[in-house]
């Protein structure tokens, strides 16, 4: 007959997705969650909500609460109120305009400034993964350096970076699961 265990543990997470304007937050959120794409562009005003339960292990659930912030945010002044309580984020350049890797330092400047992890877990800055989207863009035009992009990760305390194709779901699934571990580890 089967076994349930004794005892479901369930986790709420409040996770950011930052980055500038048309970096394909949003589209990361929608392959993630309802696993669909668009290439119609419509930008977020403020902020977008999303769910996404994951059965974690036979014992555990975890629900992702995914804040997707509009990229012109940077320059409002209600990050702060979104940032609040967030455990995590990720933030997303587009792969094919430097400008917006060049944001990524900004948002993570803001993100550090405003939240931090709460005292019981330690305190100090929430766990940040940087997404390099839109992948499959990339080749031949817009080549990725890997090794400068480890060394970024490195000097400006990025956990990890994954590049990403929100079109053709690549690397999504990974990136958000590598985050996720960190969080459990570090709650
Ligand atoms: P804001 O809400 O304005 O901050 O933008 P956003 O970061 O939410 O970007 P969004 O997801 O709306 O995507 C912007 C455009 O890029 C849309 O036309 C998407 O279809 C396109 N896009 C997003 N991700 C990818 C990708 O991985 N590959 C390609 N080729 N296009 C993408
Ligand atoms: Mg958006």
């Amino acid at each position: 007959d089967t076994q349930y265990p004794s005892e479901i543990r369930e986790y709420l997470y409040k996770i950011l997705v930052i980055g500038d304007l048309g970096t394909g937050k949003t589209s990361i959120i929608m392959r993630y969650v309802h696993n669909i794409f668009s290439m119609n562009y419509k930008s977020t005003i403020g902020v977008d909500f999303a769910l996404k339960v994951i059965q974690w292990s036979p014992d555990t659930v975890v629900r992702l609460q995914l804040w997707d912030i509009a990229g012109q945010e940077r320059f409002g002044n209600m990050t702060r109120v979104y940032y609040k309580e967030a455990v995590a984020a990720l933030i997303v350049y587009d792969v094919t305009r430097p400008k917006t890797f060049e944001a990524v330092a900004k948002w993570k400047a803001d993100l550090d400034s405003k939240v931090s992890l709460p005292a019981s877990w330690g305190g100090g800055p929430i766990p940040v993964v940087l997404l390099a989207n839109k992948m499959d863009l990339a080749e031949p035009a817009h080549p990725v350096d890997v090794e400068a992009l480890d060394n970024f990760c490195e000097d400006n305390g990025f956990l990890k970076w994954f590049g990403t194709s929100a079109k053709d779901n690549n690397n999504i699934e990974e990136a958000t699961r590598f985050l996720l571990t960190e969080i459990m580890a570090a709650e």
